[in-house]
């Protein structure tokens, strides 16, 4: 196969034939953006995920976002192209570790982001994105303590923004904990008039110069409507094609990290390919298995949140 349309038809011809609905992340590579039926941010894409009507769903994103998937549609196929395509946030929580951690924080309330295993949302009362953190943050009733897991970085924005005091998992995404602020300092001079647009995920000393700070389609949407023509981008890259596709007068600006190298974008989400999402089609393969118990304890905390925004 070769011509990118070639590529295109075929893999309609194989949704057709498996009754195939296809959902991509924002951090996506274009192409595989440009031919999902539908891209979102993790909140949209679990609301996606809970109300299509396909008998197969081919998640092009991270393995936590298909077991997501997965939990909400048991029986429904969900596949990856790509099973290594995992997340270090999610990595940073392993179940057992948590399980002993918690015993230390009785009669807390457990908020989980959805950076996380199945079994990390099993243990959990609520499940929340960067999208609703702080509404699901301040649904629960002020004089109940709260543990926040598994990202620092989101949980320490999330504790100045509500006011509350969390326990925090010591998790961080190894893309957005690296951004270089010397870096940020240098394009802000060199573009006085540019807005600094960057994911919560984002340590500290990066958030205090954002002019806003949101989840991936929060940032699309800022972009939208903002008068400002050039974007400093503080997130994974792949946002980009989104804006630019909708704003082509405009000029976006990816931050580096500090290390030098491209680690700006995530190395999990671009694991996934073209030719991965064809292979993957064509054999139904790689299949999101769960056990029926960690499941229905994982969808409480989801449909919680699902609930409450
Ligand atoms: P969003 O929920 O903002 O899409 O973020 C997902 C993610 O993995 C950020 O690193
Ligand atoms: Fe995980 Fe970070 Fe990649 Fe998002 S960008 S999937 S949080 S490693």
């Amino acid at each position: 196969m070769n011509s990118d349309q070639q590529m295109f038809e075929h893999i309609q011809e194989l949704k057709e034939k498996h009754n195939a609905v296809i959902l991509a992340h924002y951090y996506q590579e274009p192409e595989i953006q440009d031919m999902a039926d539908f891209v979102g941010d993790s909140l949209e894409l679990s609301r996606k995920a809970a109300g299509t009507s396909a008998d197969v769903i081919l998640f092009c994103g991270v393995h936590f976002m298909a077991e997501t998937a997965k939990i909400i549609n048991p029986s429904k196929k969900v596949i990856l192209p790509d099973m290594d395509a995992g997340c270090s946030l999610s990595d940073s929580a392993p179940p057992d570790q948590f399980r002993e951690w918690l015993k230390q924080f009785p009669n807390h309330v457990v908020i989980s982001y959805i950076n996380c295993s199945a079994d990390v949302k099993a243990m959990s009362d609520i499940i929340c994105t960067s999208a609703n953190a702080k509404k699901v943050i301040e649904s629960v009733p002020k004089d109940k303590k709260i543990v926040f897991a598994p990202d620092r970085l989101l949980g320490q924005y999330m504790v100045k923004e509500t006011g509350r005091e969390m326990v925090l998992w010591n998790g961080t995404c190894q893309v957005h904990e690296i951004f270089s602020e010397k870096a940020l300092v240098t394009l802000k001079a060199k573009n006085p008039h540019a807005s600094v647009l960057a994911h919560p995920e984002c340590d500290e000393n990066i958030l205090m110069h954002a002019d806003f700070i949101g989840s991936t389609s929060a940032i699309i949407k800022y972009v939208q409507n903002a008068d400002e023509q050039v974007h400093i981008i503080v997130t994974e890259p792949g946002v980009i094609h989104q804006m630019q596709k909708n704003n082509p007068e405009k000029t976006f600006i990816p931050l580096p990290s500090n290390t030098g190298c491209a680690c700006n974008e995530c190395p999990h989400m671009r694991l996934n390919t073209i030719e991965k999402i064809i292979d993957s089609l064509e054999h139904l393969k790689h299949e999101i298995t769960l056990d029926e118990d960690i499941r229905i304890k994982a969808l409480k905390p989801l449909n919680r949140m699902l609930e409450i925004v």
